[in-house]
């Protein structure tokens, strides 16, 4: 049985009187990939950035490896080890993606200015930027400025600032949203290549429900900000709560 990562309890969000997360507990276990899945307005993003701290929850807990993260700030959860994509506006556009990891590593090493400074320290970061791009497989988009990428192309980017981070769960909201068939092949195998390599967690939101059974050890249901079931992919396939709450017809 492997270790717990993150644990969910009771976790509830109101908005003016409308639970759009109502009573939400689940738990990850280290290492694997978890999807969460649901109807649109199911409660996925919300639940998604109160995990990162962006939205506080009205009640409940989070605990990141048996630590409570609920109430800490965005950068301190960042630290605590919880790595999530922004909007692709948080991208620097006129930075080359080389810079851009660059910046991001600085962000993690925080006061350990003299590393800018000395000639080891700049070595060390450089192969940290190189080791980040060959992973994620964009070592020859280094140094084309981002304004002058493809959106998929840019969406790897910001995988590559979360990697930057070192985090040991990883959230990823809609990875593939709007990519094309070819980009969206690309990053499933990315992710099952990073899953190898980082041994990190995964908790991902996705529609494409290729990708999801593609990708998923575990399934997560939502549904009107309730947890409708969860499980691994064979049995949620053959749920009919959850074929139901897809149809409408519920
Ligand atoms: N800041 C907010 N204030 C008020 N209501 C909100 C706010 N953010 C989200 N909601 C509402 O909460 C519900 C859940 O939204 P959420 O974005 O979490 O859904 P989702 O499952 O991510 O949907 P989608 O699949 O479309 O991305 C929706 O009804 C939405 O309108
Ligand atoms: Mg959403």
């Amino acid at each position: 049985m492997a270790a717990k990562i993150l644990e969910v309890k009771n976790l509830v969000k109101n908005f003016s009187g409308n639970k759009v997360v109502d009573n939400v507990s689940f738990s990850l276990e280290n290492g694997t990939i978890t999807a969460v899945i649901g109807p649109n307005g199911a409660g996925k993003t919300t639940l998604y950035k109160l995990i990162s701290g962006q939205l506080l929850p009205t009640s409940g807990t989070i605990e990141l490896k048996g630590k409570k993260i609920t109430g800490l700030a965005p950068h301190q959860i960042v630290k605590a080890g919880i790595g999530r994509s922004f909007q692709i506006t948080s991208v620097f556009e006129g930075l080359t993606v080389k810079q851009n990891v660059r910046v991001a590593i600085a962000a993690r090493v925080g006061q350990q200015f003299d590393l800018w400074h000395s000639l080891e320290g700049n070595r060390r970061l450089n192969r940290s930027v190189t080791e980040i791009l060959a992973a994620v497989g964009i070592l020859d988009l280094a140094d084309i400025l981002v304004r002058n990428l493809s959106y998929g192309e840019r969406a790897l980017v910001e995988i590559a600032i979360v990697l930057a981070c070192k985090p040991s769960l990883i959230l990823l909201d809609e990875p593939t949203a709007g990519m094309s068939h070819v980009e969206t092949t690309r990053v499933v195998k990315l992710i099952k290549d990073l899953q190898q390599k980082t041994r990190a967690t995964f908790l991902m939101t996705e529609h494409d429900m290729e990708v999801v059974f593609n990708l998923a050890e575990n399934i997560i249901v939502m549904s009107r900000g309730k947890i409708l079931a969860a499980g691994q992919p064979e049995e949620i396939r053959n749920n009919s709560d959850v074929r139901r709450a897809y149809l409408g017809t519920a």
